[in-house]
This record gives C-alpha cells, structure tokens and sequence, in this order.
C-alpha cells in the first residue's frame, strides 16, 4: 500500500512537474535530476543495487551463465534490465511484472545484440565499412532501431568499434577494419542511426559502444587474450572510434573482457573513468561484458567480492550476468571496500538511462504489438538492405572483363555455399529468421530470369573435417554432408560444370567461422573447397569465385588462378539478390577494402598506416639484406586497405594543391580529376592520406584523413576536392597532448591506400 502511494505522489509529481515546465520551461536535465532524486530517496540499498543487475533471458547465451529465477527477482527489485529477451510478448510479460509487482514499480530496461540489422538483416559490419558510405551505414542502424524497437527492445549493445589488425581474429567481421579514421566515421553513423535525435521517441534505442577497449588488439588474434600496447599507439590508433561514438552521444559504454596495462578492463580506473569520464566527459552508463566481472577472478585479481568491488570502483555501473554486483556490494559496504556514494552513482546513471529512453512516462513504449507486426520484416526495409549489401561487396579481381555476367547460356552455381540459406546473414544475427535468407541460387534465379540455364551443385563441404565443423557451430552443425562422400561431391559438380558456359564457385567460410571465439590460425579457403576448385579449374571454363568471408582470408592462390574473385562478406538477408544484382552487372561494384588482405598469415599483423622504421625497404623492392623484411615473401598485402575494383575503369589526373606553403588556421584546398573512362557507369571511392614527414615522435607513413564516393557516368570526369585544415594534421604526442607540428606533409589521393598521386605542402604554426 506504501509503495503504491508512493508511486502515485511520483506520478503526481512528474505530471506537476511537466506541467509547471509549460509556463516557466525548467530545463530537461533538471527535471530529471528531481525526478530521480526523489525515487532514489526512496530506494532501499537493496533496490539501489539491484539496477546494477542485468541478468540474461535465455534466449540467446554468449557465455557460460545464464540467470536462474527472473520473476522472482525482478519482483524482489533486483534486476536493473534485461539481456536478449525476443519479442513483444516476452518483454511486456517481465515489464509487467517490474511495473506492476516490484515495491517501486521502476520499469526494466531490455537490451539485445541487434549488430546488423534485426529481422532484417544487414552486411556485417566489416562490409557495411567497406562501402564507405556513412548515410548508408547510418540507415542502416536506423532500420534495425526500428524493427527492434517494434519487438520491445529499446538498448543495443552496438556499435562494436574495436580497431583489428589480426584477421584470425574471429570478432574482426564486427567491427569496421583496421583504420581509425574510418572506424569513427563509421562508429559515429551507427550511433546517429540508432539514438537519431530523440532516445525518447518509441523508434530510437539507446547504443552502447564496445568493447571498451582494444579487445580487437588480443594477442595472436585469439579471442579473449591479453591486449597490451603504449598509449601513445593507444590514443592515435585504437581509441578515436570509441571516443567518436562518446562524441556522437552513445547512451552506454560497454567493457571487454581483455586486459589493458594488467588490469582486466571492468576493474580498470585509469581506463572507466580518467579516460572515459574525466578526459572524454562521458555522461551515460558503464556495463560489463557478459560474466567480465566475474572472470576477473580468473585472471587472477581476487574473489568474487573483491573483483566487484574493483569493478565498481573502477567506475562500472552495470554488471552483465555475473550477479557479483547484487551478491556481494552489501558486504563490500558494510566492510568499507566501497562507498554509498558509489552505488548512488552507478544506479542514478542507469535510472536517467530509463528516464532519457521515456520509460518512465511509458514502460511499454517499445511494446506495440502492432508496431511489430507492421515494420519489422518490411518490404521496404528489404528493399534498402538489398541495395546496402551490393554497396559492400568488393571486386579483387576481374581478369579480362569476365564479369559482369550476361544474361544467356548455361551458368554453372557450384559451392558449398551457392544453394546454403544458413550461412548468407552472417555472425552476430540474432533475430533473424533463417527461412528468410535469400540464397545466391534464387538469387541468380530470380535476377538472370529464363534466357539463362543455371545448374546448380554443391561440389564440397564447407570443410571435410567433421570435428571442426561442430566447433564452429556447436548448437547447429550445418555444412558437413554425411551422406554423401567429398568425392561424390565433386564428381557430381564437375559434371554440372563440364556442360556450362561460365562456373560461378560459391566459396568461403561459414558464418560461424567468424563471430565471437571464433578465432582461426589458418586463414586460407578450407582445403576441401580449394580441391573443389583446383578440379574446377581443370575444366578451362570461365571461372568466377564468390567469396563469403568475415575476415581477410588469404587468397594469395587464389588471385594467381582464378580470373575473377567477387568478395561478398556476409550479405545478410538479401545476400543472394544482391550478389546476383552485382554478378549479372546491374549494380556495378564499389566497396573498397575495410582492412588489408595478406599474401600470408606470417606477415600479420599488417596495415596500411604502418610506422617507416629505421630501415624501410623501399618500394617496389622485395628483399635487401639488414633491411625491414622477410626472406621469404615480400612486405606487400595481397590486397592493400582502400582496394577494390569496378566493372569501369578511374583514371586519375594529377594531385592538384592551391597553396604549398601555409600558416596557422588556413585551409588547403587539394583537388584531383577523377575520369571514368571505361564503359559502365559507376561509383569511386576517392581517399585522401596524409603522412607528417617529420614529428617529435614517429608518424605512419600515411594516415586515412577523408573520402568522397563519387559517381560518375561512362566517360564523364570530375574533379573532387578535400579541405584540409590543421584539425587533419593532429595527432598525440609522447605527452598525449593532442596538437600538429609544424613541417612538411605529403597529401596523397587515390583509390586505394598503394596507388596515390601526391604533392608536399609545407604548414608553419
Ligand atoms: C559479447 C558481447 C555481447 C554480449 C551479450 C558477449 O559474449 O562479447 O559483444 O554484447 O555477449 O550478448
């Protein structure tokens, strides 16, 4: 009875509140401020500590844990919000019981993976960076914040920003790729897709950046391992996208699981809240990754009291499924580990979460059933995540013009994945319904229509080897054909090629391949499908490979062989439309690498942004004695980062600058013609590098600093134009300020981060 009266003076209150603000306008925060205030005065340190918590549905489990008891708890005011529940239904049926049977009726909040896309399904974030498309990107976490705030989510644990260098690294196929520069642009436009301009509204959700931070720099690229580095790479290479989606105003700040100068990251004070809070002025909330609290225990850090009470300490505010926060805080309290003050925090940062998302005004504002039911699966959405795939899709080789395809004769679609619905959305695609893949089968199907004969076999496993198979999807084994023999297979594929025009090899990993503890040491295309496509080679028939991959692979054979690779990444639900857009040349290719391809897994970690060391080699040479290199390959990438072809040809002019010597604030203007002069229309993407010559530290030896895709018609030229101002020059010192020198910089343009035109400018303070 106390509580509901209670309730009802808070609801009384807000109404006032609202109310008085109409004539004499208090400003928002403030009405939040007294909002919270006065429910946090009501609030037993039980209920306090029990926001912290943030249990798992058992819907979808990353980890080992999952949360025994969910009702009960939430009734008890001790769960702050909830972890990959799916649907409408199930989240108003927990919402219910926080709003209608806990003491204070405080609402939960429900938070998923929604990574790329919701039902419908976008690339993988590696190919959405790849198009470099921000608006792009940006509707497309737009799209997902809608279908997933029609199914009563109202929090995604995205975007992921974690800059990789390692592509065994399983977890690279979520984030953007190797480059800061482009890691913030894209971090930015998916925090904008998400939040838009109001959390407030029922079709915004509330983004959490992860995993803070450098959990792509785990060494050997396995997942979860140690990360160590200097700050001074720290600051200019792995940080800027986290702190670019903070900028961007990104509700939540998620931790990973590695750990940072020998700190795990949940118990990190340098790292939650110097950084974080205290430099960046970060003002949402701070959770763990799933269990990272916990696991603090196993790096060796203490037990379960004392790494929560680090953790809080630190400056988290919300603990993922672990429950150390809600067993042991009270202790650490009570024995002086930890302060009232602190608990306060922590829990008035995640109620004003609840207050920006609107819950308290509605706590069913993200469950609409009709809502779900109309713009969750749309056909327009379907329509835009068709187009947005075939802007990922990257064109490593086209040997003779062999693509595009054109619509006649007899197509052979030979792959472990040309006919595999499983595999076309990619890792980290929770609620996607698997029956609404589109496949490259149907695909080419539907696209090259009756004037073309298209023959399908599957001519391999994904991998002949059973036990790996299961690894890579431990609750779903998908790929291995135990009926048939890999023999079999391949008889069968080579008789359905041997009476086509063209082979189209569908090949690569499967999604499971990549994701989370998903890490490879060998990156190469499984051997059962290079067999398949050696014995396809023999045939002498045109051959297309169409490469899924959630990382670089090495295709250093590949590209000797093979006449025409198309890398498609994960394409997500219309995967097989857009391939085929692309194959049969409606859509004309224009995704540039996200990150570099090796000629060799040894030669990782390799990237383009790479120090000159004392004894560069120089370029175009292979080995020198003494010099930076191996005996046994050269320092090139198969594939540089910024690479991709098209069916036209760019030609570019000279690298024009309006000034070669400058001071202070001024602005250069660096200009370049840019002709497409092949014989389909298509889209460019221009990239401008920058290197700093000389630094009171050592610089890269070129750094991505801005790109425009431009499009031009067959024939037609244009010149596109950079601004350049000293914010481009920037970077941290040995000291961590951040400011630029002054000196000589070479500005370079071109389509890819090898071949550039450049000029020298000289900047004077
Ligand atoms: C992953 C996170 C994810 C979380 C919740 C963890 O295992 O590292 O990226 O957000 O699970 O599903």
């Amino acid at each position: 009875m106390k509580s509901k009266l209670f309730f009802l003076t808070k609801v009384i209150a807000l109404i006032l509140v609202v109310a008085c603000t109409q004539k004499t306008e208090i400003p928002a925060d403030q009405k939040m401020n007294v909002f919270i205030g006065d429910l946090m005065n009501n609030m037993t340190l039980e209920e306090k500590i029990g926001q912290l918590n943030l249990p798992a549905s058992e819907d979808i489990v990353t980890g080992q844990a999952t949360s025994s008891n969910i009702g009960a708890k939430i009734k008890k005011g001790k769960v702050g919000g909830l972890l990959n529940v799916r649907s409408v239904e199930k989240v108003s049926v927990m919402q219910k019981i926080a709003v209608e049977e806990s003491r204070l009726k405080i609402p939960l909040i429900f938070g998923m993976d929604v990574i790329h896309g919701y039902r419908t399904v976008f690339p993988i974030p590696l190919g959405l960076a790849a198009s470099f498309d921000m608006d792009l990107i940006e509707q497309s976490a737009r799209i997902a914040a809608i279908e997933a705030s029609a199914d009563g989510i109202c929090w995604t644990f995205s975007p992921m920003v974690d800059i990789c260098r390692d592509p065994r690294w399983g977890r690279i196929a979520e984030g953007a790729g190797e480059d800061a520069y482009l890691g913030s642009s894209v971090a930015e436009a998916f925090v904008r897709g998400y939040q838009d301009d109001d959390l407030s509204k029922n079709n915004t959700i509330m983004a959490c950046v992860k995993h803070f931070a450098l959990y792509g720099a785990a060494e050997a690229g396995r997942d979860y391992n140690t990360a160590d580095m200097s700050r001074i790479r720290m600051y200019n290479e792995y940080l800027p996208p986290y702190q670019a989606a903070v900028k961007a105003s990104a509700g939540s700040v998620m931790t990973s699981f590695n750990e940072i100068d020998g700190i795990p990251t949940s118990g990190n004070k340098w790292l939650l809240t110097d950084l974080l809070r205290n430099e960046w002025g970060f003002d949402g909330f701070v959770l763990t990754d799933y269990t990272a609290i916990n696991e603090m225990t196993e790096h060796g850090m203490g037990d379960l009291q004392t790494v929560s009470a680090l953790a809080l300490n630190a400056g988290v505010d919300m603990d993922m499924v672990g429950e150390g926060f809600l067993t042991t805080l009270e202790k650490s309290l009570e024995e002086g580990k930890i302060t009232q003050d602190q608990i306060n925090q922590a829990c008035r940062r995640i109620l004003e979460a609840k207050y920006k998302l609107g819950l308290f005004e509605d706590p069913y504002r993200y469950c609409d059933s009709e809502r779900a039911k109309n713009e969750i699966f749309t056909e327009e959405h379907n329509r835009i995540a068709r187009e947005t795939a075939t802007q990922t899709f990257v064109l490593l080789k086209n040997e003779g013009g062999l693509l595009p395809l054109e619509k006649n004769g007899k197509i052979a679609l030979i792959g472990p994945l040309a006919d595999n619905r499983y595999n076309m959305a990619g890792c980290w695609s929770a609620a996607v319904n698997p029956d609404e893949l589109i496949t490259v089968l149907e695909g080419f199907k539907e696209v090259a229509g009756d004037s073309t004969d298209i023959f399908y076999a599957r001519g391999s496993n994904i991998t002949d080897d059973p036990e790996l198979d299961k690894r890579t999807s431990p609750w779903n084994s998908r790929s291995y054909d135990t009926i048939r023999s890999p023999e079999e297979l391949r008889v069968e594929a080579i008789a359905v090629a041997s009476k086509c025009d063209v082979i189209v090899a569908v090949m690569g990993e499967s999604s499971d391949m990549s994701g989370e503890s998903s890490s490879r040491s060998d990156i190469s295309l499984p051997e059962s499908q290079k067999q398949l496509l050696e014995a396809l080679l023999k045939t002498g028939k045109s051959l297309i490979l169409v490469l899924f991959t959630g990382r670089p692979l090495v295709l250093t054979w590949e590209q000797q062989n093979i006449p025409a690779i198309l890398n498609v990444w994960f394409g997500g639900t219309q995967a097989g439309n857009a391939i085929a857009d692309v194959v049969f040349g409606k859509v004309n290719p224009s995704g540039k690498l996200s990150i570099t391809f090796p000629q060799s897994v040894g030669q990782v970690p390799i990237y383009y942004n790479h120090k000159n060391t004392g004894r560069p080699l120089p370029e175009g040479q292979w080995f020198k004695k003494h010099l930076s290199n191996y005996l046994d390959i050269s320092n090139d990438p198969l594939y540089p980062f910024g690479y991709g072809l098209s069916y036209t040809q760019f030609t570019y002019g000279e690298l024009v600058l309006d000034q070669t010597h400058l001071t202070g604030d001024q602005t250069l203007t660096a200009s370049i013609s840019l002709t497409n002069s092949g014989n389909f229309d298509g889209a460019e993407v221009v990239q401008l590098y920058i290197r700093d010559l000389i630094g009171s530290n050592t610089r890269p030896v070129k750094e991505l600093k801005g790109f425009k895709k431009t499009f031009l018609k067959a024939g037609e030229s244009k010149t596109v134009t950079f601004t350049i101002t000293p914010e481009e020059l920037k970077f941290y010192n040995y000291n961590l300020q951040y400011d630029w020198e002054p000196g000589d910089f070479v500005i370079m343009a071109g389509g890819n981060s090898r071949d550039v035109k450049s000029a020298i400018v000289n900047w004077e303070k």
